[in-house]
């Protein structure tokens, strides 16, 4: 049976993007494959070191992603922190982890552009964090949006290079997934960019209904299109982008042609997009509040996830460990 893990950072609310992104895959798979879900509150740390913060944001991200469906009788789901063998699996895979690889890594780079007062190690060493959660479980598959192909490209890497290494077949060639399509990159209302957690550009699944179609009607547009054939400015190519997340085809379609014979109405459009979000966003906000409140439910879901975890954790760290030659006395 395949395995499939996903997770998130505990930095701020869920966000559309999250959700198209890798949520409703991972949910629609969760049946199908030995799935891992878990939050990833070392990773906030190179970021948010907020002692104040941390536990509330990583009860808040649980809380939302149970409410979006994610079933904790089918699918493990834990904490990161709750299964320390992964900091182990992160030093190991460290020493086949070249330091000027993690310089040109992406998401770095934007980081210490973001951060310049604040350019830890741990930043540096992301990348290899989030390999060693996904080759702790060995996963075959990993939802993310567009946004982590790079780091999944460097997870291969160092699986390969850790099988080359010791001569072993061990870790697997870990693959991004989105149902064999094109991963995905949800846009951001403020016309450029991807929708982002502190971008304030996002729509996040605890909005009013109210906010949504604020947020929606607010959004940048341009004024019009002047000819057919001509090429879409960006915030309006970004407000299609989302619709075909959220809609239905023949709406999607609708719109494209008016767009095309230069008969859009970019506010009948926005009111139309605004409800097919609510018509996502309703149903996991109205759940969100009772999960959040119910501790006891959390606490559970979060002790049986991190047991699982742990226990494939400590299978894969012992063979590790027996490969890289680790033994005990
Ligand atoms: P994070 O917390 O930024 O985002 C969680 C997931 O949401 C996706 N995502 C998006 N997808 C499409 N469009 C967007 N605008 C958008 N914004 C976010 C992300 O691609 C991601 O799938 N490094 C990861 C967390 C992580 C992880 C892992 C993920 C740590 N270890 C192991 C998978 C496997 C991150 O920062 O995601």
């Amino acid at each position: 049976m395949e395995t499939v893990l996903s997770g998130i950072r505990s930095t701020g609310q869920l966000h559309l993007g999250n959700y198209f992104g890798a949520l409703k895959n991972f949910i629609k798979m969760q049946h199908e494959a030995r799935c891992f879900f878990f939050i990833a509150d070392y990773h906030s740390l190179t970021t948010h070191p907020d002692p104040t913060i941390l536990h509330g944001n990583v009860k808040s991200v649980l809380s939302e992603y149970l409410a979006a469906g994610l079933d904790p009788e089918v699918a493990t789901i834990y904490i990161q922190s709750d299964v320390p063998e992964v900091t182990e699996l992160s030093l190991l895979l460290s020493m086949h982890a070249y330091v000027g690889e993690l310089e040109r890594t992406a998401s770095f780079k934007d980081k210490i552009r973001k951060q310049p007062q604040n350019v830890n190690a741990g930043l540096l060493c992301y990348p290899v964090l989030m390999a060693a959660d996904i080759l702790l479980h060995r996963a075959d598959k990993v939802p993310v949006g567009k946004d982590q192909e790079q780091h999944l490209e460097m997870t291969r890497l160092y699986a390969r290079r850790f099988n080359s290494f010791y001569g072993v077949d061990y870790f697997p060639e870990s693959q991004p997934y989105n149902f064999g399509q094109e991963l995905v990159k949800i846009p951001g209302l403020d016309g450029s960019g991807k929708m982002g957690k502190s971008e304030g550009n996002g729509v996040f699944l605890s909005d009013s209904d109210e906010a949504i179609r604020k947020k929606v009607m607010r959004a940048v547009t341009d004024s019009g299109p002047a000819a057919p054939g001509q090429p879409m400015s960006e915030p309006v190519r970004n407000l299609f982008t989302i619709m075909k997340a959220v809609s239905q085809p023949d709406t999607l379609e609708f719109f494209k042609g008016c767009y095309d014979r230069c008969e859009i109405r970019y506010g009948d459009m926005k009111k139309q997009l605004a409800e097919d979000i609510i018509a996502v966003v309703r149903p996991i906000r109205e759940r969100i509040e009772a999960i959040q409140a119910d501790d006891k439910y959390l606490h559970e879901v979060v002790t049986a996830g991190a047991e699982k975890a742990r226990a494939s954790a400590r299978k894969t760290l012992a063979e590790v460990r027996e490969i890289m030659g680790i033994h005990k006395f």
